[in-house]
């Protein structure tokens, strides 16, 4: 089986290369000027954002993604529920129109995210709760079912998401139940505290040359429960790194909190720590959450959300980041506009992406390109 064109989906990659076109001419005509991946690019950094497949019928959005990016991540075509939503039986629909449209754009694309607690069908945390054979059959069945199909698309994944607990009483992040510092999660009790590790041998031994990357988030802010995460992170990729597992990035999702007070230090001796095991690091999920009392007026809002990004974005630049992602372009398609935990009450938009509602780049996205423009060559 193959991502291109899956033969019942030859309509998904005949619609995908239709809106490629489309894209294509709209880019011309899309945002004036340099987009964020030309300006990364000259200072060799890779930006990109998160796709949904179902928006790229909207010309506009589309061509903003092909102004913009580079690098593309489905934002829910590449997890579980949406490969495998009945066990056995993959559809890789969705994934190959963000595919088709990346191909047909010179796009690069990466996957999120083969093991994860979240987007998981039942019947797949039906067959965990068998135990440890039963988990080990269903982890290789996927894996040989979606990388022999995707390695010509992608060649970097997020091979493990979250498996790090959040500390007790951050006030920032939801309480997860833990054992350790890995949060409980149906593959913990399947297989053990060696599941990450598992998982990523799976991956390497389907693919020598694939990208594996350890993906998670809150490790970002100056107070005592970021540093415990961080440090959670630290232990779990010093023990992979120190038994010889295949672990090459670890992915900040990096979703800012300005109620969250960020300093640079901290973050900066966290990333020298990681980069010290060898490891790449990269921002793969970035957009701001305002703070609940919002500065008056857009202006102000605008500019507060483009300082914290500048101070992350230029300290983890500055650790040797030379991948950006953020988690879609337009504040009007982000999930911090519809996702009930985390939209705001008042009835405004968090302005935590690049562009405003109407496709206006705003003060974030100068951020960004100013961020990248510093680090000529
Ligand atoms: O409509 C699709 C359906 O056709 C498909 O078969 C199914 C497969 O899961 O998904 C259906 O819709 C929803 C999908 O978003 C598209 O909107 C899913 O029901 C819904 O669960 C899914 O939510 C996504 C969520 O992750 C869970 O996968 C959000 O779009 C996405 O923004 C969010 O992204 C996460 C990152 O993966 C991890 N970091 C946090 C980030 C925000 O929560």
């Amino acid at each position: 089986m193959s991502l291109y064109p899956p033969r019942r989906h030859l309509f998904g990659a005949a619609l995908a290369g239709l809106l490629a076109r489309q894209a294509a001419a709209q880019g011309e005509r899309g945002p004036s000027g340099e987009g964020l991946a030309a300006i990364g690019r000259a200072s060799g950094i890779t930006f990109g954002t998160a796709v949904d497949s179902r928006k790229l019928g909207d010309a506009a959005y589309a061509a903003q993604v092909v102004a913009e990016a580079q690098l593309l991540v489905p934002e829910w075509e590449a997890k579980w529920a949406a490969l495998q939503p009945r066990q056995g039986s993959f559809d890789f629909g969705p994934l190959g129109i963000i595919a088709s449209l990346a191909q047909a754009n010179g796009k690069q694309l990466r996957g999120h995210a083969l093991v994860w607690h979240a987007a998981m069908p039942s019947w797949l945390a039906e067959g965990l709760a068998e135990g440890a054979a039963k988990a080990r059959g269903l982890l290789a069945g996927h894996l040989d079912g979606v990388l022999p199909a995707t390695r010509l698309a992608i060649r970097d994944w997020d091979v493990v998401n979250e498996a790090i607990a959040n500390a007790e009483g951050n006030p920032f992040s939801a309480r997860t139940p833990a054992q350790g510092d890995l949060r409980d999660t149906p593959w913990l009790r399947a297989l053990g505290p060696g599941y990450v590790e598992e998982a990523f041998r799976a991956a390497r031994e389907r693919d020598r040359t694939l990208r594996l990357t350890y993906n998670d988030y809150g490790l970002e802010g100056d107070n005592p429960w970021a540093e415990e995460k961080r440090q959670r992170v630290l232990r779990l990729l010093r023990r992979m790194v120190g038994t010889q597992c295949p672990v090459d990035a670890l992915g900040l999702q990096a979703h800012l909190l300005m109620d969250e007070p960020f300093r640079p230090e901290p973050f900066a001796a966290f990333l020298r720590s990681v980069r010290e095991l060898g490891l790449a690091v990269l921002v793969t999920e970035l957009d701001v959450r305002e703070a609940q009392q919002l500065p008056a007026g857009l202006p102000a809002r605008d500019a507060a959300v483009a300082e914290r990004v500048r101070q992350v974005i230029g300290t983890a630049l500055d650790a040797g980041c030379r991948t950006v992602l953020t988690w879609g372009l337009s504040d009007k398609d982000s999930w911090l506009a519809w996702d009930p935990d985390v939209m705001r009450k008042d009835g405004q938009m968090h302005r935590g992406l690049p562009l405003d509602e109407a496709g206006v780049r705003k003060p974030m996205w100068q951020a960004l390109a100013t961020a990248f423009g510093t680090r000529r060559g």
